[in-house]
Order: structure tokens, then C-alpha cells, then sequence
């Protein structure tokens, strides 16, 4: 009911604010050496309210009971748990500190990122009456207001943060889940085009996959931007800088061509069996068109590209078209 969420959104508020100042204590100034580390800037960290959660499990706990909130609801938020032992305790647990925030600004839950190696890298609040990673994105409360025609969609935290201090405020990403339905809904309030800023890795491109067939369900444009030879935008950013990511951003790929692109790797094209097979893909692909003009178009746009004849793509499109 409201007073509850009123009451998890409340003990969010406070804890953020414990680890912000946590931070800023002498016992977090292994999390600020860890911060900057990663380049961040004061001003940076500040923006993102960052934070540091220390070695004391009890600090937390002492301190929003302090604030008035009962053991329940500081479980309730997924902040604390009960040991046998040590009775109430934080979840996080010599971790710098990320609040997530909903679209107005309210902290809804934390991520926690381990300073150097170990797991989890990342530990999330779980879900809560607040906290539905579903219909969250990081850094949403201020890509709405970024004056870009654009969003870009990234996977993780420090990318978006590293993309924010670069200037592009338009960076969201989706909170350590897959991109979802509901998430695409909500950045079509905001923009028609998104592009993709996803790892280069295995996982991000499988992911990119994913999310393009959930952005053209939603009516919303995607386009893929490249991250090569880089892992993820923060790494970009770093190695390269603004400049170079404009230009990334200016090249980025038609989200049907990286799809097909992508498809192409699976094939040998040197047999005539496989080739085929990747041309009847482009076919089926081309099939989810449901605008004729549109559909046309790319299929003119991928017979050149992979010298097919236009003529025959058609006919394997028109009797795949049949089938289905
Ligand atoms: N993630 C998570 N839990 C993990 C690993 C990842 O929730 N154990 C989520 C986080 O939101 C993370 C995102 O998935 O930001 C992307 O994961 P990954 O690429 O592994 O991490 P990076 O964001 O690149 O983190 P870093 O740069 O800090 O290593
Ligand atoms: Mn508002
Ligand atoms: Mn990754
Ligand atoms: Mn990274
Ligand atoms: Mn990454």
C-alpha cells in the first residue's frame, strides 16, 4: 500500500545518505581511492550520489534505527538481513555504493561493486514493492532531460556514469537484468531512437541481439554502435575520449544490418549449401517488415551489400512469406 511504499522510498533515502557520507569518512577513503582510480570526478560521484558501505555491518543498521525505522522495514528494503550471531546486519559490505533512482530522482534500491576482484562484482537490491528492475533504468531520472534526440543504452553502471562525465547525458542502462519490455515502453515516452552501447564481448552481443527485437516491437529505432577494440563504453571512454565516441555515434549500425552482419559469421559463404541457408535467414528476417516500402527497401539495401540478385531474395522472400 502507499504508506509502505512511503516507508522502503523513506529508508532508501537515509541509507543513501549514510553511504554518501561513509564515503567521505577516513574509512572511505579506500572507496574514494578506488573511484578515482576509475576516473571519476568529484563533481561526477556527487551527480550520482556514490557511496561507500564499510567493514562496521552494524553502522548501517545502528543508524536508521537512529533515523526511526523498524527492523523490519530496513529488511524490508533489502538493506539488512538477520544473522544468528550478529543479529541485524548490511547486505553491503566493504562495497562502494551506487543508488539506483526511479525517473524522479527517488532512491529505489543499490548496487554494490567489490573494490578490485571477487564475487559477486556486483551486488543489487533485491526486488521490492519500490524496486522493480523491469521498469527501471540507471540514469533515466536524468537522460529525460538530456537535449539529444537519441538514448543510449548501455549494460552497465560505470558506463553509464563514465558517459555522463563525458558529456552524454543521454546514457541509461538496463540494472544487471536483460533489457526488457516494459523498460522500451518507457524510453518511448522519451525518444524514438535508441543506440546500443552494449560490451563487445559474447554476452553483449547476444544481448544487443535481444534488445534490438525488443526496441522494434516497441516502435522504436535501434542502432548499434561499436565498441571494438574496446570492451565497454567506460573502457572506450578512457582509451579514446568524447570525440571519438561522437564518431562511433555517427557510424552506428542500422540494428537490421547488425543482425544480419552478426548471421553472417555463422555461415560458410564458400559453400553453396550454407550460403543458402544464410540467404533464406536474410529472407525470414526480411519478412518481419510488415511495411511494404520499408521491406523493399532493405531488401534492395542487403541484396547489394551480399550480391544476391534482387530478384531471386524476393522470391525467397515472397514464398517465405507464404509459409508463415
Ligand atoms: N551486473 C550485476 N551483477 C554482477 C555482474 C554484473 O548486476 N555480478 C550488472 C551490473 O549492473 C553491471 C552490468 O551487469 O554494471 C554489466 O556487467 P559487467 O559488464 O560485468 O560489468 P561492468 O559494468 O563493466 O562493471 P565494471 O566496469 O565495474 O567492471
Ligand atoms: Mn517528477
Ligand atoms: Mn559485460
Ligand atoms: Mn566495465
Ligand atoms: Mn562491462
Amino acid at each position: 500500500q502507499e504508506n509502505r511504499r512511503a516507508r522502503l522510498l523513506a529508508v532508501n533515502k537515509e541509507a543513501a545518505k549514510f553511504f554518501y557520507y561513509q564515503l567521505r569518512t577516513p574509512a572511505g577513503e579506500i572507496g574514494r581511492r578506488y573511484l578515482r582510480k576509475r576516473e571519476l570526478s568529484e563533481e561526477t560521484m556527487h551527480k550520482f550520489g556514490l557511496g561507500f558501505a564499510g567493514k562496521n555491518g552494524a553502522g548501517l543498521v545502528q543508524y536508521l534505527r537512529g533515523k526511526g525505522f523498524a527492523d523490519e522495514e530496513i529488511q524490508g528494503a533489502g538493506l539488512a538481513g538477520n544473522s544468528e550471531k550478529y543479529g541485524l546486519m548490511s547486505q553491503f559490505w566493504n562495497r562502494v555504493m551506487y543508488p539506483i533512482q526511479d525517473i524522479h530522482s527517488r532512491v529505489i534500491g543499490f548496487g554494490g561493486r567489490v573494490m578490485g576482484d571477487g564475487e559477486p562484482k556486483y551486488l543489487n537490491s533485491p526486488e521490492t514493492p519500490v524496486f522493480d528492475k523491469r521498469r527501471n533504468l540507471y540514469g533515466l531520472n536524468y537522460a529525460r532531460r538530456a537535449r539529444s534526440s537519441n538514448i543510449i543504452l548501455c549494460e552497465g553502471y560505470m558506463d553509464v556514469i563514465a558517459m555522463h562525465q563525458a558529456g552524454f547525458t543521454q546514457a541509461v542502462a538496463s540494472l544487471g537484468t536483460a533489457f526488457t519490455e516494459e523498460q522500451a515502453a518507457l524510453l518511448r515516452r522519451y525518444t524514438e531512437t535508441v543506440l546500443l552501447a552494449y560490451d563487445s564481448d559474447g554476452a553483449g552481443v547476444k544481448a544487443a541481439l535481444r534488445a534490438i527485437g525488443i526496441l522494434r516491437n516497441a516502435g522504436l529505432t535501434g542502432r548499434v554502435i561499436n565498441m571494438q577494440p574496446y570492451k565497454d563504453p567506460d573502457e572506450f571512454m578512457k582509451a579514446l575520449g568524447r570525440e571519438a565516441f561522437e564518431e562511433r555515434i555517427r557510424q552506428a549500425e542500422n540494428s537490421f544490418f547488425f543482425e544480419i552482419r552478426i548471421l553472417e559469421g555463422q555461415f560458410n559463404m564458400e559453400d553453396p549449401e550454407e550460403k543458402t541457408k544464410f540467404h533464406r535467414e536474410i529472407a525470414g528476417k526480411l519478412c518481419e517488415f510488415s511495411e511494404e516500402v520499408e521491406r523493399e527497401n532493405y531488401l534492395q539495401a542487403a541484396a547489394d551489400k551480399y550480391f544476391i540478385g534482387v530478384d531471386n531474395l524476393r522470391k525467397l522472400v515472397t514464398s517465405q512469406a507464404v509459409r508463415t
